[in-house]
């Protein structure tokens, strides 16, 4: 296993405490030299720690992450012209969110590096998911999270757990930068931001849980994008779970964002050059970001898949945040409900996607603010069965 640019293609050893490279500081990503001896293994056991052969590190802590469900929406299938739709609810996760998968990795290589603090940057989920796992593996945590625009369920996560809390006057890329400064230059937290390219190898094994419950690759799978971590990592799981030809085929990889933070949708829609958003807006907090740290990556997973971006506004979001939660029993904070969006505008190209799984990435409950906008149909009324039945009928 060594550590490779992902930009210029330098190798670095194995080294828990390289978040960057070395010559041009542009992420990295962890590489397995040879595969081949997993073929023959049978996975066993449960969640993220079943695929422990293709992961960095042995477990340290868990808190059960991953077996995460993959619905079968027939009825939304229906209305939104999708042979086969599965959704892939990360909210099942123990802190709520597709972190954890990562979390369990990251944490393990934190103390393997002898850390005693881990640290990141958030909008919210990966601040709530390190601060438990810190917690769990007896580290201290220190969370940077832009003021003011963190949903009250991930704060309230992140002071349950006994994280540091800095709430930086700034957007979460401004957090971002300090958080680097304060583990690369001076040491004093191991960094757990998905720049560490250990935390993502936890990430992929959504890709490997996804192959193994249908048989194949999906055609088609649909995400978020905030940081671009995600869609890196669920991308390098399906090319090793095919190197390991346990698939036939790859899946495109269709990446979202807000209409108003989405520097990776719109250098992919426009064919320009890549540009960060100055001022990212949207009420999905989760993925208001716009310099996203992995976006040449997620580029790359774009491109080689074969795959697509788009964007949706923050009305569309609502929209299919509610219509999800109303049809298929599935309540998924706002920025999970993007996928949704972007098939509910036909915005998704079906020609040949038969399967599409999209990834509903933290549950509804992180955000309880975002439903103050949603019509209500609750009302208050006397102590009488005469009042219930209006409401009944109403
Ligand atoms: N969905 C949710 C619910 C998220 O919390 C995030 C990222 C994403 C999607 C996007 O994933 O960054 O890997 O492209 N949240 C980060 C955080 C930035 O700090 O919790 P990504």
């Amino acid at each position: 296993m060594f550590l490779r640019c992902f930009t210029c293609d330098a190798r670095f050893g194995n080294e828990p405490t390289l978040y960057s490279c070395r010559k041009c500081d542009n992420p990295l990503e962890v590489v397995y030299e040879d595969l081949e001896f997993a073929r023959a293994v049978a996975f066993e056991g449960k969640g993220v720690w079943r695929y422990q052969p293709l992961l960095p590190i042995p477990k340290a802590v868990t808190l059960g992450e991953g077996d995460t469900g993959l619905h079968r929406c027939d009825r939304a299938a229906k209305d939104l012209g999708v042979p086969h739709l599965f959704v892939k609810n990360e909210g099942e996760n123990p802190t709520g969110s597709f972190k954890d998968r990562g979390m369990t990795v990251g944490i393990a290589m934190a103390k393997a590096a002898g850390a005693r603090a881990v640290g990141c940057a958030s909008t919210g989920n990966t601040s709530a998911s390190m601060a438990a796992y810190a917690a769990r593996a007896g580290l201290a945590a220190l969370v940077l999270l832009p003021a003011g625009k963190v949903a009250l369920g991930k704060l309230s996560q992140a002071i349950a757990h006994g994280a540091k809390i800095a709430q930086v006057e700034g957007n979460f890329d401004d957090a971002m930068r300090l958080v680097v400064e304060l583990s690369v230059q001076e040491r004093s937290v191991y960094l757990l931001n998905s720049l560490n390219p250990y935390r993502l190898e936890g990430q992929k094994t959504l890709a490997f849980e996804v192959c193994e419950a249908l048989g194949d690759a999906p055609d088609a799978v649909v995400l978020p994008m905030g940081n671009a971590g995600n869609i890196s990592a669920i991308w390098k799981g399906f090319l090793e779970w095919k190197r390991l030809g346990r698939i036939s085929r790859l899946p495109r990889m269709i990446g979202v964002q807000a209409e108003k933070a989405a520097p990776i949708a719109r250098a992919w829609m426009t064919k320009a050059e890549y540009q960060t958003v100055a001022h990212p807006e949207t009420l999905a907090t989760a993925i208001r970001i716009g310099a996203p740290v992995s976006w040449r990556k997620a580029m790359a997973a774009l491109q080689d898949s074969g795959g697509d971006a788009g964007t949706v506004t923050d009305d569309e979001i609502l929209e299919a945040q509610q219509y999800l939660a109303r049809t298929e029993g599935l309540f998924v904070e706002p920025a999970s409900a993007v996928p949704i969006a972007f098939l509910m505008k036909r915005r998704l190209k079906l020609d040949g996607l038969k399967t599409v799984v999209c990834v509903t990435t933290g549950h509804g409950l992180k955000d309880p603010d975002a439903l103050s906008k949603a019509p209500v149909r609750m009302q208050q009324v006397k102590p009488t069965l005469e009042a219930i039945r209006k409401v009944l009928d109403g």
